[in-house]
């Protein structure tokens, strides 16, 4: 299983941007099209995804006592109630953390024991991190980012410092994509902005306020009516299973002409 298992670490220099959003939500798109996914909590700073799942009460063992030979893999996974394919774990919260050695081995462990085709794996940002990962689990980054100029620039910053640490698949994902901010003037589109990331662009993600009233109750987007945020995460999951999704598939989004260069204003109409 190992070779074929798609692991993805999510990541971004800088905060708030939606990384754990989008591990959650990208876990549980995959989970619903059929595939087991693993999806692992490395924030050490400020552990959310078992908030965002609404696992928090579960108490449960966590990757550091998987690495100590504490407890078995299955003590520190949790399957989720609405959704059998998709599996939960861990680094702990608080205490002095395993080594990147020992995290790789225990989520490869974890990951194995459920049989996932998909890891995927939040981290809090920043760099240290993920490059101590890298030299013993080979991965692919997803870069979340939102549409500022602040934000992309340190997208920018993100996939560079992957890449010179040798991750050759680094993907970007804007989160909380508004159009009312994010059409440019003076001819600048917001595509040829994203661009400028040198990043190669796996999805976008409008901002929606139902998705953030039903993260503070647990619920991913998927369990919300009123979200529009599924289909963004199933496009992005089709295209991770390999399928050519056109950007905004299925996506209730105005004014698309103004997204894209002129010249791509007859392609994007058909979109
Ligand atoms: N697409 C979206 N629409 C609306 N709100 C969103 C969206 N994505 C994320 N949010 C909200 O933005 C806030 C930050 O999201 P999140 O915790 O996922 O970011 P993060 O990058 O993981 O933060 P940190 O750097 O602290 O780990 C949360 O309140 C979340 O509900
Ligand atoms: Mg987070």
């Amino acid at each position: 299983m190992e070779e074929q298992r798609k692991i993805f670490l999510v990541t971004s220099f800088k905060g708030g941007v939606g990384k754990s959003t989008v591990a959650v939500n990208l876990a549980v798109a995959i989970a619903i099209c059929g595939r087991r996914v693993l999806v692992a909590d490395c924030d050490t700073t400020n552990r959310t995804v078992d908030l965002l799942l609404g696992y928090e009460d579960a108490g449960m063992f966590d990757l550091r006592d998987v690495s100590g030979g504490r407890v078995a893999p299955s003590e520190a996974i949790l399957r989720d109630p609405r959704a059998e394919n998709l599996f939960y774990c861990s680094l702990p919260h608080t205490g002095m953390q395993p080594s990147a050695e020992k995290i790789a081995a225990a989520l490869t462990w974890c990951a194995d024991t459920v049989n996932a085709e998909y890891l995927i794996i939040d981290t809090s940002g920043g760099f240290d991190f993920p490059r101590a990962l890298y030299e013993y689990m080979a991965y692919a980054a997803i870069i979340v980012s939102t549409h500022t100029m602040a934000s992309l620039r340190a997208a920018e910053r993100t996939g560079a410092e992957l890449a010179r640490a040798g991750v050759r698949e680094i993907r970007l994902i804007i989160n909380c994509f508004d159009i009312k901010t994010a059409i440019y003037d003076e001819g600048r589109a917001i595509l040829d902005i994203i661009d400028n990331t040198h990043v190669p662009l796996l999805g976008v993600v409008l901002y929606d306020e139902a998705l953030r009233t039903a993260q503070e109750k647990g619920m991913p987007a998927a369990c919300v009516e009123e979200s529009t945020s599924p289909e963004a995460f199933y496009n992005i999951a089709r295209r991770i299973f390999g399928e050519n999704v056109p950007l905004f598939e299925g996506m209730e989004i105005r004014h698309r002409r103004r997204l894209v260069s002129p010249a791509d204003d007859e392609d994007a109409e058909q979109t």
